[in-house]
C-alpha cells in the first residue's frame, strides 16, 4: 500500500513538471519567435511582411536531415544578425533553445 501510495505521488509529480515545462516553452515561444516565426514556426508571423528577409520555416528545418536539432540550437544563439534573426545567446540557454525547438517540432 505504501508502496503504491509512492509511486502515485512520484507519477503525479512527474507529470506536473512534464506539463509545467512543456508550457514554459510554449509561452517562451510565443513571447519571444512567434512574431516573426508564426504560431507553428513557418516563418510567417504578424511581423514576417514587415521584415526585408523573410523569417526561417523552422518547422521545415527541423525536418531535413542535415540539419539536426543540435545545429539549429546553435544557430538560434548566434542568431543571423545581419539578415534580421536577433542573437538569443545571453537571453536564452542553450538547453531553452533546444527545448523551444522541441516544442515546435512537437506542435507540427
Ligand atoms: C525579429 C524577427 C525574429 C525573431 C523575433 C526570431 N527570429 Fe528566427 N529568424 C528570423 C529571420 C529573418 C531568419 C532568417 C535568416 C536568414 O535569412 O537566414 C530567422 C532564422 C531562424 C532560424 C534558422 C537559422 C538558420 O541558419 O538556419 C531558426 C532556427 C530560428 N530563426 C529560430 C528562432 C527562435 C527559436 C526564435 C525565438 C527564440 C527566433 N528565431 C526569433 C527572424 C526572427
Amino acid at each position: 500500500m505504501q508502496f503504491n501510495h509512492n509511486l502515485k505521488i512520484s507519477c503525479y509529480c512527474l507529470c506536473t513538471l512534464i506539463v509545467i515545462s512543456v508550457i514554459g516553452f510554449k509561452d517562451k515561444y510565443q513571447q519571444l519567435c512567434e512574431t516573426c516565426h508564426g504560431t507553428k514556426g513557418y516563418g510567417d508571423g504578424p511581423a514576417a511582411n514587415a521584415l526585408a528577409n523573410k523569417p526561417a520555416n523552422i518547422a521545415q528545418k527541423l525536418n531535413k536531415p542535415f540539419s539536426t536539432q543540435d545545429s539549429l540550437t546553435e544557430k538560434v544563439l548566434v542568431g543571423k544578425v545581419n539578415k534580421g534573426m536577433p542573437a538569443w545567446q545571453g537571453v536564452i540557454s542553450t538547453a531553452d533553445a533546444a527545448d523551444i525547438l522541441a516544442y515546435i517540432k512537437s506542435i507540427q
